[in-house]
């Protein structure tokens, strides 16, 4: 009896271990394989130009002056679409090129071998996913940040031979404050995938991308009253208590000038998931505005906060993170308010509650809506057309730790407009 008890503990604990990995893959598997069903449709390029801080005329688009060229890093245009169009001509009787996920197929959510070139509709498809080194020899190996760090302190350099054609790949999407140290990782990688703007292979969290017609934002209507039956101003989901960027500071200050529904573990509501809640078919019905305050302010580091959250749920937006410029660069034109727009959390309280009284000037946050779309980052089929460029440059990342977290990538509790020269910083 006794036996028998203990073992279904073990299997009831067994159960429940499982359950938590599921949960957190659930949680960390990027949103941009949620929208792998949008089509790309817009592809000419276009940029926007800094848009008025507090000012309705918002974003002009401006045609590019530089050349976009798929391996070279491009200050306002993240080479996505070039990328995911790239169709080399490719002789099929040479072998697949053969790219090794150093974790295992499970939580990337993408099948192996070539069904995944397949699924994703790629130019190019004589590619294949392995999820087991099996001895065998591969012209990529993709690497998640966590992973990285077994190669620090020169162990990469040891794992001889490494074939100088082979391509490591540095995949990642948290910030560098919540990632490894990348310490003594000189001329490892070859490729970065990361959401930084100066990234290989630039890979957000979700892409938004205006169409050709595209004028400017003040030629748009907002497609319906974005205000109506909101009752409430605005919310902010935050289970992590801990930010370097003292974010839950900012929003109890913002709260004695304003109401915030503060939901989650380090808030006063809760707001379960499980017990058939839709919490963000909530807010979507009932707030008018979104925290979207990530929990370190770094270069380029948006996520689904900002993207699925918000965005995708009717709500506007209110972001502290990135650098404004950062998200001018990938949002939809006009449809954020960043707290650096106001010297402090009184006059943006201030003008939330102007925008909650003013319907007219609320649905100018929506007016983007009808200037472009979400698309597909196609990640799978940049990575196997690049792979087959025949003028594919030999290069690697000298200093790796720097590049990830150098000076000013993130400030800790600073603002952006405290950095000199933020601006400037960003290509590599
Ligand atoms: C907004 O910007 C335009 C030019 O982009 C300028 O003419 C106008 O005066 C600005 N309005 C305000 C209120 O600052
Ligand atoms: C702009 O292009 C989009 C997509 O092709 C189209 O749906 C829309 O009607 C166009 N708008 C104008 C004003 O031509
Ligand atoms: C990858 O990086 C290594 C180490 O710097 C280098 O020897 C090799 O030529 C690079 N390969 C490619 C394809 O970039
Ligand atoms: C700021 O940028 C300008 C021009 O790019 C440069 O001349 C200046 O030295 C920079 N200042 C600092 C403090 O980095």
């Amino acid at each position: 009896m006794a036996f028998r008890c203990s073992k279904l503990k073990r299997q009831f604990i067994l159960l429940i271990g499982l359950f938590l990995v599921l949960a957190l893959i659930l949680q960390t598997v990027p949103s941009y394989y949620e929208a792998q069903k949008n089509i790309l449709m817009a592809l000419k390029l276009s940029q926007f130009e800094s848009r008025l801080l507090n000012n309705k005329s918002f974003a002009v688009v401006k045609r590019l002056k530089d050349p976009v060229s798929l391996w070279k890093v491009h200050p306002s245009d993240d080479r996505i679409l070039l990328q995911a169009k790239f169709n080399p001509k490719i002789d099929l009787s040479l072998s697949p090129k053969r790219i090794l996920l150093e974790q295992g197929l499970a939580g990337w959510n993408v099948n192996g071998g070539k069904q995944a070139f397949v699924d994703h509709d790629c130019p190019v498809k004589h590619c294949e996913l392995h999820g087991h080194p099996n001895g065998e020899v591969f012209d990529a190996r993709l690497i998640k940040e966590i992973e990285l760090s077994r190669f620090s302190f020169g162990s990469a350099q040891a794992e001889v031979p490494r074939d100088s054609n082979q391509v490591w790949i540095m995949f990642a999407l948290e910030s560098p404050e919540a990632s490894p140290s990348y310490e003594g990782l000189n001329d490892v990688i070859n490729w970065t995938a990361t959401y930084r703007y100066d990234s290989t292979l630039m890979t957000p969290y979700d892409k938004f991308q205006v169409y050709d017609n595209f004028t400017q934002i003040s030629n748009y209507k907002p497609d319906k009253n974005y205000a109506e039956g909101k009752t409430k101003l605005a919310a902010i989901f935050v289970s992590n208590c801990y930010a370097s960027n003292a974010r839950l500071e900012y929003v109890k200050e913002l709260q004695q000038y304003m109401d915030v529904d503060f939901y989650g573990s380090c808030g006063n509501l809760r707001c379960d998931k499980g017990e058939g809640n839709n919490c963000f078919e909530n807010l979507q019905k009932e707030y008018k505005f979104y925290l979207s305050f990530e929990n370190a302010n770094c270069r380029d580091y948006i996520t689904e906060k900002f993207f699925l959250n918000a965005l995708r749920h009717d709500v506007v937006p209110v972001v502290m993170g990135a650098h404004p410029d950062d998200y001018r660069r990938v949002a939809p034109p006009g449809s954020f308010i960043h707290v650096e727009e106001f010297p402090h959390a009184r006059a943006l309280a201030g003008h939330l509650k102007r925008l909650n009284k003013q319907d007219d000037d609320y649905n100018d946050y929506f007016r983007w809506r009808s200037t472009g779309q979400f698309v597909d980052t196609k990640f799978w089929c940049r990575i196997c057309s690049l792979l087959w460029d025949t003028d594919l440059p030999h290069q690697s990342v000298h200093d790796l730790n720097k590049w990830w977290r150098g000076d000013n990538i993130c400030i800790g509790k600073r603002r952006w407009d405290e950095i000199s020269n933020s601006s400037q910083l960003h290509v590599r």
